[in-house]
C-alpha cells in the first residue's frame, strides 16, 4: 500500500513537471503570432524609483532591456539583473547608451518607490525600476505575456514568494519586440545579440 502511494505520488509529480515543461516551452515559443507580428509588448504606465510617472514613450528611440521580477526574490531576480548589467557592460560605448535596463516589479505590494530606490542602485545606476498599482502592474505584465503568482503566504504575510516568468525582453527603439533571453543566456550571448540587433538597424 505504501509502495502504491509512493508510486502515485511520484507519477503525479512527473506528470505535473512534464505538463509545466510543455506549457513553459509553448509559452516561450509563442512570442509572435502566426502572421509574424509580435505578441509581446505594448503600452505601460508605471512609476519609477524616483516617484516619476513613466510610460513606454519615455524610452522611444532607445532599446529597452526589460525584466519582470521583484526585490524580495531570493535568487533568480538578482541573478537575472546581474546578467543584464553584465551584458550591457560588454557593449561598445557607442551602443551601451542606446539600451535602458528596466526592472518592472510584479510585487507592487512590497516594491514601493522607496523600496525600488534602495534596490536598483545595488545593481547599476542605469537600472530603471518601475512599480505601480496592482492594476497597472497587471496590465504591464499582461502586455509582455508575463506570468506571476503570489505563493501561499505563511503566518507572516509580509514573507512570501512570487512565482514568475524569467525572460529578459529586448524591445526596439519603436517599442516593438525584438527578442528575448532565457535564464540560461550568458551575458556574452546577450551582449552579442543586442549588439547585432543595434548594428542591424543602424
Ligand atoms: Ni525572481
Amino acid at each position: 500500500m505504501r509502495r502504491l502511494v509512493l508510486f502515485f505520488g511520484v507519477a503525479t509529480v512527473v506528470v505535473i513537471a512534464a505538463a509545466a515543461a510543455v506549457l513553459w516551452i509553448w509559452d516561450g515559443g509563442r512570442m509572435q503570432s502566426s502572421a509574424g507580428e509580435a505578441l509581446v509588448g505594448g503600452p505601460f504606465a508605471l512609476t519609477d524609483q524616483h516617484g516619476q510617472p513613466v510610460t513606454e514613450q519615455d524610452f522611444a528611440g532607445r532599446y529597452m532591456l526589460i525584466y519582470f521580477g521583484y526585490t524580495y526574490c531570493p535568487d533568480v531576480c538578482p541573478m537575472s539583473l546581474t546578467n543584464m548589467v553584465a551584458a550591457l557592460d560588454r557593449l561598445p560605448p557607442e551602443q551601451v547608451g542606446q539600451v535602458v535596463p528596466i526592472l518592472i516589479t510584479i510585487d507592487p505590494e512590497r516594491d514601493t518607490v522607496e523600496q525600488l530606490a534602495s534596490y536598483a542602485p545595488l545593481f547599476d545606476p542605469r537600472l530603471v525600476a518601475l512599480t505601480g498599482s496592482e492594476d497597472e502592474v497587471r496590465a504591464a505584465a499582461k502586455a509582455y505575456r508575463v506570468y506571476y503568482h503570489k505563493a501561499e503566504a505563511g503566518a507572516d504575510t509580509e514573507d512570501y514568494l512570487v512565482d514568475h516568468s524569467t525572460f529578459v525582453y529586448l524591445m526596439g527603439p519603436d517599442g516593438k519586440y525584438l527578442t528575448h533571453f532565457g535564464l540560461n543566456a550568458s551575458p556574452e550571448e546577450m551582449a552579442e545579440t543586442i549588439g547585432n540587433e543595434i548594428a542591424a538597424s543602424s
